[in-house]
């Protein structure tokens, strides 16, 4: 066995693994033999995870192997609840979890790296080697995911310009290599041969959907890996089943898989991955058993009898399985991403995904559903699948406005606003996420309503029009993108620009932010702007505006602005979910966390999940709001022990007539005992 690094935990045995955390009740039903041990620890020296081409599957230790795993996101749920989340999954009969890695959650600036707290992928894996779990990682560099441009950095902010992925801009090639450096050392111990419990790692993502087709750049990730992780261990591509797609995302030395939900044909998806490897394991590595929504469009959902029926016709073939998403969670902050459809569609901070697991981590129908299908293939773990967590309704609770936020600029722009004649971008100021205020002045009467407008495609992605500080109205990427202002010469002129996410999917994956193009009055482009850089997210995390001085505000006006509150909690912290009722589109923070957007006007979301963990015992709990259009005349919160979404639209009950039984001889003439 290769010595370990201090951090790292040498793979003990389930019951040692479970005791030494503390689940001894857990760790006497395996010492019992009560409970299934997921597997049973090998010598080191026989520990192997190989691609079996003889008999269509993989093997273990040398012993037939196929996997049935779920994703989950460490990204996406409270670290709090990591261990929570990765129980239930070992317990819903899951041996292996698929896990991403967002470059971007990682190296904030360029070399500026953080894996603490939330972001602390190796505390994640040690919890998954601790629960007997396998991982399949997919550390990308680009992993789509609907999370922020996929997890790369935005162009411009990082001196090597994305587009991510790319087709070989040296530059490109060396930010992810040297990002590579630093990740992949941590995962090499971590690796089955070497004693850890990763069994295989993907080398891009679905790269055939994206238009360069480049093998250069492929074979250029695949030395990058091999050099870091040694050449024992399993690396594999992903891509849709569509020739084009597994043509130029599969490469030689890299191990192709598809992907496909339960609305596919199963014969034909695994059909299309024999034409590109006519041996070895089948692997469907994303089994769709929801679907991501957008703001705007009807919550997803997906029958549980439907993702069953689907997840045993690919069982009965021997396949190796993983189900996209588990468990969902939540786009925390700014880390949602978004699509472009005919139209830029951004994805909503809730991740449910009408995954077996909610957004709040309890089981569902489809997750029973799920087990049982499991169940008829391989032993379940004994033990009881914990109940849903308690929730918790707090009530009603009133805010009251703190500021207008045109009048908290020098606290949220400490160093000040950067002059320019024309607009410039969020990239070129270095300002990744969130949001930016461009400011001027009318340079002339405007006595009759005149058009203030901007090109097509350069609002990215919202912009909130203030004229004297009067909110005026909303101008929308791909919406509404012009507005009628009447003034005097020298009146101020204010836009918010909001970043709403950048693409994730697809070929045009550098989605610059602010404003990309000159704004107009009559044509005539403005100029002279001076751009505030805004840093909300540094001062509510040091307390304000609680911590600070009550403002005067103007009450009655409606625009961008601040609204606080506090409220607490009877004896325990439990989750709960809250509602803004007449509410526009805003934030939420509670004790300095990012809860992410709300947008109660577009739906379907109308709650925010609240972990337990971010709220306090005690003491007041402070909440900011910051509400972008319009807050209601008696602003108040309600919180709520549900969810709610507004519009749901229900995935196919045609279940039985689309699914048919695929004969086991459709792919390889010995299926054995995989
Ligand atoms: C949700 O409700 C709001 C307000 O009634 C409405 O404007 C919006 O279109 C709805 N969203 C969906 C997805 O149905
Ligand atoms: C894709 O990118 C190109 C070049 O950057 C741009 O001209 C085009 O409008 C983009 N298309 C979409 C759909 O965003
Ligand atoms: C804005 O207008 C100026 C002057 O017409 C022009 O030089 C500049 O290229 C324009 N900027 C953009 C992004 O279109
Ligand atoms: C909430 O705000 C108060 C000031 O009003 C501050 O003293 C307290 O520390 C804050 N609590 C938390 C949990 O941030
Ligand atoms: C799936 O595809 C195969 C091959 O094209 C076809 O024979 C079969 O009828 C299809 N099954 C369903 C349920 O559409």
């Amino acid at each position: 066995m290769v010595v370990a690094t201090s951090s790292f935990v040498p793979y003990p045995g389930p019951a040692e693994r479970l005791a030494r955390k503390g689940l001894q009740a857990l760790a006497l039903l395996l010492a019992a033999g009560l409970l299934s041990a997921p597997f049973l620890q090998a010598s080191p020296s026989a520990r192997s995870f190989q691609l079996d081409y003889e008999h269509n599957c993989f093997r273990k230790d040398g012993a037939p192997f196929r996997y049935i795993s779920g994703s989950i996101h460490y990204a996406r749920v409270p670290r709090p609840a990591w261990r929570d989340r990765l129980l239930k999954m070992y317990l819903s009969g899951l041996s292996t979890v698929q896990v991403y890695v967002p470059w971007n959650y990682h190296e904030t600036l360029p070399g500026v790296y953080d894996f603490t707290g939330n972001r602390d992928v190796e505390a994640f894996l040690d919890l998954t080697a601790e629960l007997g779990l396998l991982v399949i990682l997919r550390p990308g560099p680009y992993i789509c995911a609907e999370w922020e441009m996929a997890g790369c950095r935005p162009a411009g902010v990082d001196a090597a310009a994305s587009p991510c992925p790319a087709s070989v801009p040296p530059a490109y090639l060396a930010a992810v290599d040297s990002w590579l450096h630093v990740l992949l050392p941590k995962i090499r111990p971590r690796l089955y041969q070497q004693g850890g419990n990763i069994i295989s790692v993907q080398v891009e993502n679905e790269y055939g959907s994206y238009y360069a087709c480049d093998y250069g750049y492929l074979r250029h990730l695949l030395g990058s890996f091999r050099a870091l992780l040694g050449s024992e261990v399993l690396l594999f591509t992903t891509d849709s089943a569509g020739a084009q797609e597994l043509r130029c995302g599969t490469l030689q030395g890299l191990y192709a898989t598809v992907d496909f939900g339960p609305g596919s044909n199963v014969t034909e998806a695994f059909g299309a991955l024999r034409r590109v490897e006519p041996k070895g394991p089948l692997v469907n590595s994303e089994y769709y058993t929801g679907w991501l929504d957008y703001w705007g469009e009807a919550h997803a959902s997906t029958s549980a009898a439907w993702v069953a029926r689907g997840l045993e016709d690919m069982l009965q073939l021997g396949a190796s399985i993983n189900m996209y998403m588990f468990h969902g969670g939540t786009n925390f902050a700014y880390w949602s991403g978004a699509d472009y459809k005919d139209q830029y569609k951004p994805v909503t901070t809730s991740y449910d995904y009408d995954a077996p697991l909610s957004e709040a981590g309890d089981p569902t129908e489809k997750l029973f559903a799920i087990r049982t299908v499991i169940s008829k293939f391989q032993p379940l773990p004994v033990g009881p699948m914990p109940p849903a967590t308690p929730k918790y309704a707090y009530g009603w609770v009133a805010l009251r406005k703190y500021a207008d936020l045109l009048d908290v600029l020098d606290v949220l722009c400490p160093s000040g606003p950067i002059q320019s004649q024309f607009p410039l971008t969020f990239e070129a100021l270095k300002q990744a996420y969130g949001f930016m205020v461009y400011h001027t002045q009318l340079p002339w009467d405007v006595p009759d309503p005149a058009t203030l407008g901007a090109p097509p495609h350069s609002i990215c992605d919202r912009g909130y029009v203030m004229l004297q500080k009067e909110y005026q109205g909303t101008l929308e990427r791909d919406g509404q993108t012009t507005l009628h202002v009447t003034g005097r010469g020298g009146d101020t002129l204010d836009i918010l620009l909001e970043n709403m996410g950048r693409i994730s999917f697809g070929a045009n994956t550098s989605d610059f932010k602010g404003l990309l193009g000159n704004l107009s009055l009559n044509s005539r482009p403005l100029s002279n702007w001076q751009i505030y850089p805004l840093a909300i997210d540094t001062a509510v995390q040091q307390g304000w505006p609680q911590a600070a001085l009550p403002k005067s505000s103007s009450a009655g006006r409606v625009g961008p602005a601040f609204y606080t509150g506090t409220f607490e909690t009877p004896g325990i912290a439990w989750d709960t979910f809250v509602k803004f009722p007449g509410w526009s589109k805003g934030l939420l923070w509670i004790n300095g966390f990012n809860l992410g957007r709300y947008w109660s006007r577009r739906g379907p979301q109308q709650t925010l999940f609240v972990p337990g963990s971010v709220l306090h015992v005690g003491r007041p709990n402070n909440i900011t709001v910051l509400e972008l259009e319009e807050a209601p005349p008696s602003p108040l919160l309600l919180f709520l022990d549900q969810p709610l979404y507004n519009r749901t639209l229900g995935r196919s009950t045609m279940a039985t007539e689309k699914v048919a039984q695929v004969p086991a001889q459709t792919f390889g003439d010995r299926w054995g005992p995989c």
